[in-house]
């Protein structure tokens, strides 16, 4: 249970339970409108994905990373099983293993357990996900110091927590660096190797560029999981920003773009229509597309020269036998 509670300078607030210290940066959504408005306004039209992630699409989330031919999940999985111990012995002894998004419970668990982390860090910018995940690990790893953050990378927030002994690794899985355009992606790598500081680490999942086929059926499930996750977020606007989208007038679409080497998830519009949101009117033309989300995937040399550019050097890559998937694990120069 959670106790005590106080105010920290920098509006931080710090609530300390028998094994969690929970520090709230308190990122806020009051630009929710306004992104929606503005994404709405552009030729094309898109959608932050940052927004899928409200209650219903976190759990629509988790049964895509169950599906049968969404295959990076349970790739990286055992990519991480068969090569925890070299993982361990990389990061070494009295480590601050931080997680970079704590929605992979079952990854990291892989890795508490093989590295025995003298502390771990994870952040995030679902309060009640991190609250109820964090304590939840607390309970099963009492040996362990866990100092959980609410941030949101876009504003200003420090890490609660000063490595003494061992080093920084900070863990990004699933191959969230994909969702990033390459300038971001680049701005975000270097934002971590800042937090993990010299000769700091991070373990990385990268999805690898492969077959049209395959990567094309992973985001067009046979049971419209992924369409519904897609949708989902056209409901959520509905609820949460007074919008009147029909979601039986828009349809689920994606494609590998080869020149680009990534997925791009669309909303296309099946008829001409006006949609009202908060008060303002916006036109579909149709077969208009509304772009939700990119999935870029990386050769073995372009996520290497990524990272060698955001300043960090490879010091080992594991992969599947098909060559799916890859798992990296980086240290700042
Ligand atoms: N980052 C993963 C990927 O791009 C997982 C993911 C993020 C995803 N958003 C998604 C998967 C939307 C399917 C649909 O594959």
């Amino acid at each position: 249970m959670l106790t005590q509670t106080k105010t920290a300078p920098e509006a931080v607030t710090e609530t300390r339970s028998n094994s969690i210290a929970f520090y709230d940066f308190h990122p806020q959504f009051d630009s929710m409108l306004s992104e929606v408005w503005q994404g709405l306004s552009e030729t094309p039209k898109k959608i932050h994905p940052k927004f899928f992630y409200d209650a219903r699409g976190s759990q629509l989330f988790d049964q895509i990373c169950q599906l049968d031919e969404y295959y990076p999940t349970r790739t990286e999985v055992a990519i991480l099983e068969k090569y925890k111990q070299e993982i361990a012995e990389l990061a070494g002894e009295y480590a601050a293993l931080i997680e970079m998004g704590s929605g992979s419970s079952h990854k990291i668990r892989i890795l508490l357990d093989a590295m025995q982390p003298a502390a771990y860090l994870p952040l995030d910018i679902s309060r009640d996900h991190l609250i109820s995940s964090s304590q939840r690990l607390a309970e099963e790893y009492p040996w362990l110091d866990v100092h959980a953050a609410c941030i949101d990378y876009s504003t200003a927030w420090k890490l609660p927590y000063r490595a003494e002994k061992g080093q920084k690794v900070a863990f990004f899985p699933g191959s969230s660096i994909g969702n990033f355009d390459p300038e971001d992606a680049h701005n975000l790598l270097k934002e971590i190797a800042q937090l993990v500081g010299p000769k700091g680490n991070l373990i990385i999942g990268v999805d690898r560029v492969k077959d049209k086929n395959i990567l094309e059926a992973a985001y067009n499930d046979h049971s419209g999981i992924t369409a519904q996750f897609n949708l989902n977020l056209l409901q959520r606007i509905n609820e949460e920003l007074d919008a009147n989208f029909d979601l039986n007038n828009f349809s689920h679409k994606a494609f590998f773009n080869t020149e680009l080497n990534r997925i791009e998830m669309h909303l296309t519009s099946n008829i001409p229509q006006y949609i009202k949101v908060a008060g303002k009117t916006f036109f579909f033309e149709q077969d208009e597309t509304l772009h939700t989300e990119s999935s870029y995937k990386y050769s073995i040399e372009n996520f290497t020269q990524l990272a060698l550019n955001a300043g960090f050097k490879c010091k080992q890559i594991w992969s599947d036998e098909k060559d799916w998937f890859s798992v990296y694990f980086l240290q700042v120069n």
